[in-house]
């Protein structure tokens, strides 16, 4: 049985969130809310805790986690940094970023897949930090998802999909972003953006420099199984299929004609394309930030309840980026 807590992120329960602590301390799972998106937690130094992770989403063994941590200077204890390299994260953290190092002995090899390398965040959701506090341990999470679905970011899915799979829940309100953490490898001569996320290249480049983004990013080549382990699996992905859409001012009623009732999210200014047809559809924010935070949500809500989600392709810049790496994972189809 789930012990499932809903906490206000605005207003901490102290005396929960230290049980729940104190349960990843001794080896229990633990879904949290971050400010991306829902992690499953495990104690990061304990093995066996750590395969309950990877059962409870049926995630295959070779895809590493991500640990969590409170504080910055933490790094120090789990991976290999000089202090140049840790005053520049300090710059971005806690936040919505993710930093491949080359880790120490301590962590176990079942958190990194047997590489040399340990991907570190620092989250800045209160709740995720007050629990990784309590625990005392750093907390391996990857996204709390079934694996292959889109990640959780609303507290009815994550109950709806995970109860009965961990042994705590917590939920709290939305997200800030919505989107998975932006991951950078920071072992490499440059840095290299393996996922891209809400931190862009662009910021990045303001704090690192030179910032190396290769072409399987923008979905342009396979991932290089070799240098981003997760990029290889579908992703992202509800069961109906997927269409994105470059231009709807060209003829794409053909690719979607064997439909009855697909849904679309489009932008406003192309309202006029499809209106006369009578299809549902979501209006695609201009203000991208504002669509990220509602994207996964929205992929599950019409899942349910529609037979194909046509999906307007956006601009591959800040946050589109993300929002367009996610989408062509989840795509079917590209018109
Ligand atoms: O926002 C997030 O990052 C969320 C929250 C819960 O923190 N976590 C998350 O975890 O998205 P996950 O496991 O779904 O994605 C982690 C990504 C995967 O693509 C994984 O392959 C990659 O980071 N990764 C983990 N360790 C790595 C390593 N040592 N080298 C390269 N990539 C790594
Ligand atoms: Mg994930």
């Amino acid at each position: 049985m789930t012990k499932i807590f809903n906490i206000d992120s605005l207003n901490l329960n102290n005396d929960k969130l230290k049980e729940a602590g104190l349960a990843l301390k001794n080896g229990k799972t633990v879904i949290f809310p971050t400010e991306t998106v829902y992690g499953l937690g495990a104690n990061g130094l304990d093995e066996t805790a750590i395969k309950k992770i990877y059962k409870a989403k049926g995630r295959p063994s070779d895809n590493p986690l991500i640990l969590h941590l409170s504080n910055v200077e933490d790094i120090k204890k789990y991976a290999y940094i000089n202090e140049e390299l840790l005053n520049k994260i300090k710059k971005i953290t806690p936040g919505p970023i993710t930093f491949v190092l080359i880790k120490k002995e301590i962590v176990p090899d079942i958190v990194t897949a047997n590489r040399e390398t340990v991907a570190i965040r620092i989250p800045a959701h209160p709740i995720a930090r007050e629990l990784i506090k309590n625990a005392g341990v750093p907390i391996a999470a990857p996204s709390a998802n079934i694996s292959g679905k889109p990640s959780l970011t609303r507290s009815k899915d994550v109950i709806e999909e995970m109860n009965n799979r961990v042994d705590y829940i917590i939920t709290s309100d939305d997200p800030d972003f919505g989107l998975e953490s932006t991951v950078i490898d920071l072992t490499k001569k440059n840095v290299v953006l393996l996922r891209p996320g809400p931190i862009s290249p662009e910021k990045l480049k303001d704090i690192f420099g030179k910032i190396e983004v290769p072409d399987f990013i923008y979905g342009k080549k396979e991932a290089d199984i070799a240098i981003a382990p997760g990029m290889k699996y579908r992703h992202y992905s509800p069961e109906k299929p997927v269409i994105l859409v470059k231009d709807f001012s060209k003829d794409f009623k053909n690719d979607i004609k064997n439909f009855k009732k697909p849904v679309f999210f489009i932008l406003k200014e192309n309202l006029k394309f499809i209106k006369n047809d009578g299809f549902d559809y979501e209006i695609i924010d201009k203000n991208y930030f504002e669509f990220a935070v509602k994207l996964f949500a929205l992929l599950r809500k019409y899942d349910k309840t529609h037979d194909a989600i046509i999906i307007e392709s956006l601009k591959d810049e800040g946050i589109g980026i993300a929002i367009m790496n996610r989408l062509r994972k989840a795509a079917s189809k590209i018109i």
